[in-house]
């Protein structure tokens, strides 16, 4: 389920306020930036505030105004928040986040944020040394607290908010959104059970719990790029802590991790986990580690339950459904391999939103091969 806020965090000049803006004017929803109201609850600046009260007082009245946002009467339903770039770190304000927000971290690298801060009052943007050291400090903070990391390098304000667009709590009153769908395909030996549609990835916290009621584990393995975007969703659906611990296996990114090692890598690791027949291996990624996934699944004691989370748009168009997995060889391209299906699919296209672009365009060249070889109704469709 898709919380009723979208939260906006990141540190100073990761564009928070003007995404936050851009986002809710092009969707009719409201729009808060915290700094504002806390300026606002004080009579005084920011800076101000800083220098006469302390930071210590700033985040009180931070934390105050944010649980005063939340926990407004009714629940604000279609509500764009922009956080100060300090707003995460006491644990009080994490919690509001966890409990009441999608939380989207904007990712800004530390020398741009700078550049951008040059020319500002912001207190904290001073001292070059402690400008660096505060951007470390904060960059753990917000992958503790983020739903969605989006790298905002090389986008500018309207891709940003249009990305992010497809996270927002709510449709608007006459809007189409796609639907959501529900499909199957029958394999040799099993169906896949395929779910479709904006927000689908919610299921996900509800067969991880089914799961666990039953007494089964879910086994997650992904890549080092999905970790860094999804870090809190992962570690929900493995039950862990942290990331790190057995229960998450992350490959490398990229086509160099489709390999027998990388297989003997999930296999060792469902070993030492003792991992049952009735676990189940959840793929979340995009054709590589679901082609290995496939593949480890198929050939772990002769055969694991498999789900695929395909986030990319190749493997939500393709990879992830058609049963064929492979790892490659030295001498070509998925060269070992097999038929197994997945007992479930969820393809959700709001994982897209952290994709880089290059590879939403070369996952778009799939669509139009397909295109081209069924006729002209999809065809149509695309343009
Ligand atoms: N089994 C099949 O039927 C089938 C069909 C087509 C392709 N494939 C295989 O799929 C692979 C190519 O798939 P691919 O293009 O998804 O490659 P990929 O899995 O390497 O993903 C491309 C890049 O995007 C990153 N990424 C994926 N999802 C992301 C997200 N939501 N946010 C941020 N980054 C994300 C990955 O980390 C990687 O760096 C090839 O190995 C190909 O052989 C298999």
């Amino acid at each position: 389920m898709v919380a009723p806020v979208l939260a906006l965090a990141g540190f100073m000049g990761s564009g928070k306020t003007s995404v936050g803006r851009a986002l809710a004017e092009s969707h009719g929803y409201e729009f808060v930036d915290l700094d504002d109201v806390v300026v606002a609850d004080a009579g005084m600046s920011v800076e101000r505030m800083f220098a006469e009260r302390g930071e210590r007082e700033f985040r009180q009245l931070e934390l105050a105004a944010l649980r005063r946002i939340l926990r407004r009467d009714p629940t604000p339903s279609t509500l764009v928040l922009a956080l100060g770039g300090g707003t995460p770190s006491t644990a009080e304000a994490r919690e509001l986040l966890a409990s009441g927000c999608t939380t989207v971290w904007l990712c800004v690298d530390e020398q741009v944020a700078w550049e951008r801060s040059q020319g500002t009052t912001r207190p904290l943007a001073q001292d070059r040394a402690s400008f660096r050291a505060l951007a470390k400090e904060r960059r753990a903070v917000y992958a503790s607290v983020a739903d969605w990391a989006v790298d905002t390098a090389g986008l500018d304000i309207p891709r940003i908010a249009a990305r992010l667009a497809a996270l927002l709590p709510r449709p608007l009153p006459n809007t189409v959104t796609p639907a959501e769908w529900q499909a199957e395909v029958r394999g040799a030996d099993c169906v896949s059970h395929i779910w479709g549609g904006p927000g689908r990835g919610g299921l996900l916290t509800q067969w991880s719990q089914e799961l666990w009621a039953q007494g089964r584990r879910a086994v997650v393995l992904t890549d080092t790029n999905i970790v860094q975007c999804r870090r809190r969703e992962l570690k929900q659906l493995a039950g862990l802590e942290a990331i790190g611990e057995h229960g998450v296996v992350v490959l490398p990114a990229g086509e160099t991790s489709k390999t027998l090692d990388s297989a003997r890598t999930c296999w060792d690791t469902l070993a030492k986990q003792r991992v049952h027949r009735d676990d189940v291996l959840v793929v979340v990624g995009g054709g590589v580690v679901g082609d290995l996934g496939g593949f480890v699944a198929a050939t772990y004691l002769r055969g694991l339950p498999l789900w695929q989370i395909p986030t990319s748009v190749v493997a939500q168009v393709d990879s992830s459904v058609g049963g064929k997995v492979a790892v490659n060889l030295d001498y070509g391209k998925n060269l070992v391999g097999t038929f197994y299906q997945p007992q479930r699919v969820l393809v959700d296209p709001a994982y897209l939103i952290t994709l880089p672009d290059a590879e939403v365009r070369n996952g778009l060249g799939e669509v139009l091969k397909y295109a081209l070889l069924m006729g002209e109704g999809l065809l149509e469709h695309l343009e």
